[in-house]
């Protein structure tokens, strides 16, 4: 993908490698974010998809290689440096992770707080603001465990917009739901993203979610970079483990 040379990238990854319980999950894996622009991340089971995402906001460091956002080496900062870079990054994670305690407007709010925003006048504004771009507007006293899937995963993206990211990372957005709700969370996706000129990476087994939203794509396979490019040139991968990834779609398994 052609990108400005005067904007520097949200993310830039240098030949990062982590091994968890003996074994190496991401074995070198070099990737450029650009800012304003979509980025998906495919592969199958185990790839080492969400282990590179926990990289992305420095929640995991490197084991050798760089992770950098925006000019800024993650890999020497301590934890409190941290606080300000991942602020500027939602992240809605795989399994939604909603805390049932709480209704959806205090999930909602969350962030917030924990940015130290004590005004409940304005915390009660701004999750008003953010559950109406997920379409759930005036649901804020509804408990997590009360709503469908596809309401969890719209509150889980609420949450993670509520404090005004720069980025957004997903971790398997529409997993779970059926055809038709995936289809309607993507297509939220696409047009938030448009609307709030986010950076995005996300991670999907589904390959109409990146048909849809994604700039540039990422497949990983084994911890391994087997494509990085566009969308079409991956349609057009001769790589065996690549067909195999688009032949299962093909035949509705994703
Ligand atoms: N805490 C851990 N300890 C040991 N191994 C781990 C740990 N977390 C992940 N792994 C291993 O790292 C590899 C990559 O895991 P990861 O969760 O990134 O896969 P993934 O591509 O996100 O898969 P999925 O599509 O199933 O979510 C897997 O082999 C997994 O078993
Ligand atoms: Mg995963």
């Amino acid at each position: 993908m052609s990108e400005d040379p005067d904007i520097p990238p949200f993310f830039e990854v240098r030949e990062l490698r982590q091994t968890l319980g003996g074994h190496e999950v991401l074995r070198g894996v070099s990737l450029t974010v650009p800012q304003g622009k979509t980025t998906v991340i495919l592969g199958g089971s185990g790839a080492g998809k969400s282990i590179l995402l926990r990289h992305l906001n420095g929640l995991m460091k490197p084991l050798s290689g760089s992770v950098s956002v925006l000019g800024t080496d993650l890999g020497p900062l301590p934890e409190k440096a941290l606080r300000p870079i991942r602020r500027r990054i939602g992240v809605l994670f795989q399994d939604g992770a909603l805390f049932d305690s709480m209704s959806v407007g205090e999930n909602v709010g969350f962030p917030l707080r924990e940015q130290g925003v004590r005004d409940r006048v304005a915390i009660a504004a701004r999750v008003d603001e953010v559950l109406s771009l997920v379409g759930l507007q005036g649901q804020e006293s509804k408990r997590p465990d009360a709503l469908s899937g596809g309401m969890r995963k719209r509150v889980s993206l609420a949450r993670a917009l509520a404090a005004d990211p720069d980025c957004l990372l997903y971790d398997e957005p529409t997993a779970g739901l059926d055809p038709i709700l995936s289809e309607s969370i993507t297509r939220l996706i696409g047009r938030l993203q448009k609307e709030l000129r986010l950076t995005s990476v996300m991670v999907t087994h589904h390959l109409g979610a990146m048909r849809w939203v994604a700039d540039q794509v990422l497949f990983l396979k084994e911890g391994v970079v087997r494509f990085a490019g566009t969308p079409e040139g991956l349609e057009e991968s001769e790589d065996p483990a690549i067909r195999e990834f688009l032949n299962a779609d093909a035949m509705g398994r994703k």
